[in-house]
C-alpha cells in the first residue's frame, strides 16, 4: 500500500490495531512522505499541541498517539485516576491538522505472553526515577514499540519531562534507533505553571500553590544569571519560594544536574538543568528550567 499526501483533503483517522498502524506507516513512507511522530497519553492540552504543530511544520503526515501506558505507573500511583477524554482528544487532533491517532488497546500492546522490556540504566534510576522505580522503564519499553510500529522519521517530546526526554535520546543512540528526537520547550500557564494532563487533579487552592514551583526555578535562574552559582546557595533560593506554597507536600528533589547525564553538581554552569519535583497535596507535580 502506498499512501500518497494531498494536503488539506485528507481526514482524521483513527487506527486501533498496530498491524493497521504498522502496515499504514510502511506505505507513508514508501510513498516518500516524511512521518512525524507525538507519543502522548492523552487529555491533550497546548503543551501536546505544541508538539504537534511542530511535527506538522516539519514532517508530511502526523502521526499522534493516545495511550496510557499501564507499564510506566507504580502500583500505587494514578493508572485509574489518569483523566481520559477521548472526544476531546479526537476534536483537539482535528483542530491542529493531525493526520492519524493511532489508539491502541492494552490487550494489543501487551499480550498476555508479553515479557520484554528496554532500560536503560543509570540516567533511570536518578531524580524520578529514585522516587518511581521501574517508570521509566514503562515509558522506554513503550516509546520503542510506538517506534517499531510508527515508524517516524521524527518524534517528538517536551523538555517538560526533561529526563525523560534524555533517556529517550540515550536510548535512540544505544540502540541505533533510526528515528531523530526532536526536544520541543515547556509550554506555560499564564502564571507559569507548567501544562499537564495532572494539573486537573489541583483544587483551586491546590492549583494556586503549584504557581510556587515555576516561581522557585525563575528565581534560582535569576540568581544564577547575576552570578551566584554554589548548588546548595541556589537550592537554599529555591526551597524559600516552595516553603511558602501553603499546600506545599514532600518535595522529592530540587536538583541542577548536568543537561545530558544528568549528575547533580555542586557549582552550576550555563546549560545546566535545574530540576524539581513535589506534591500539592496528593498530586506530584514536575518542573525544570535550563541555565
Ligand atoms: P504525556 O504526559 O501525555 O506527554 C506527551 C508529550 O507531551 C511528552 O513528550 C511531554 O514531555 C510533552 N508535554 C507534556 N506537557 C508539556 C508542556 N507543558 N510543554 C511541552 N511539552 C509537554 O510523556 C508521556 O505522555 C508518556 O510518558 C509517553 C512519552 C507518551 C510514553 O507513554
Amino acid at each position: 500500500m502506498t499512501i500518497n499526501k494531498f494536503k488539506g483533503t485528507r481526514m482524521l483517522e483513527v487506527i486501533h490495531s498496530p498491524e493497521d498502524m504498522f502496515k499504514l506507516s510502511r506505505g507513508i513512507r514508501k510513498g516518500g512522505n516524511s512521518i512525524g511522530f507525538v507519543p502522548t497519553m492523552g487529555y491533550l492540552h497546548q503543551g501536546h499541541i505544541s508538539l504537534i504543530d511542530r511535527a506538522r511544520k516539519e514532517n508530511d503526515i502526523v502521526v499522534v498517539s493516545i495511550f496510557v501506558n499501564p507499564l510506566q505507573f507504580g502500583k500505587n500511583e494514578d493508572l485509574d485516576r489518569y483523566p481520559r477524554d477521548f472526544e476531546r482528544d479526537y476534536s483537539l487532533c482535528k483542530d491542529a491538522k493531525v493526520d492519524y491517532i493511532f489508539y491502541p488497546s492494552y490487550s494489543d500492546m501487551y499480550p498476555e505472553d508479553f515479557n520484554t522490556y528496554v532500560e536503560v540504566k543509570e540516567l533511570s534510576e536518578i531524580l524520578c526515577g529514585a522516587f518511581r522505580p521501574g517508570h521509566f522503564r514503562g515509558v522506554t519499553t513503550v516509546v520503542l514499540k510506538l517506534f517499531n510500529i510508527v515508524s517516524p522519521d521524527r518524534a517528538y517530546f517536551g523538555k517538560k519531562d526533561y529526563q525523560q526526554l534524555q533517556i529517550i535520546k540515550r536510548m535512540v543512540k544505544d540502540l541505533n534507533i533510526p528515528v531523530e528526537i526532536v526536544a520541543c520547550p515547556t509550554v506555560r500557564e499564564p502564571d507559569g505553571l507548567a501544562m499537564s494532563s495532572r494539573n486537573r487533579y489541583l483544587s483551586p487552592e491546590e492549583r494556586l500553590s503549584a504557581t510556587y514551583i515555576s516561581k522557585a526555578l525563575f528565581k534560582i535562574k535569576d540568581a544564577f544569571d547575576r552570578g551566584a552559582s554554589e548548588v546548595w546557595r541556589l537550592k537554599e533560593v529555591g526551597l524559600d519560594v516552595l516553603n511558602k506554597a501553603p499546600l506545599i507536600g514532600e518535595i522529592q528533589y530540587l536538583e541542577v544536574v548536568h543537561p545530558e547525564n544528568l549528575k547533580s553538581r555542586e557549582y552550576a554552569q550555563k546549560g545546566d538543568v535545574v530540576a524539581v519535583a513535589v506534591f500539592i497535596g496528593n498530586t506530584r507535580l514536575i518542573d525544570n528550567i535550563e541555565l
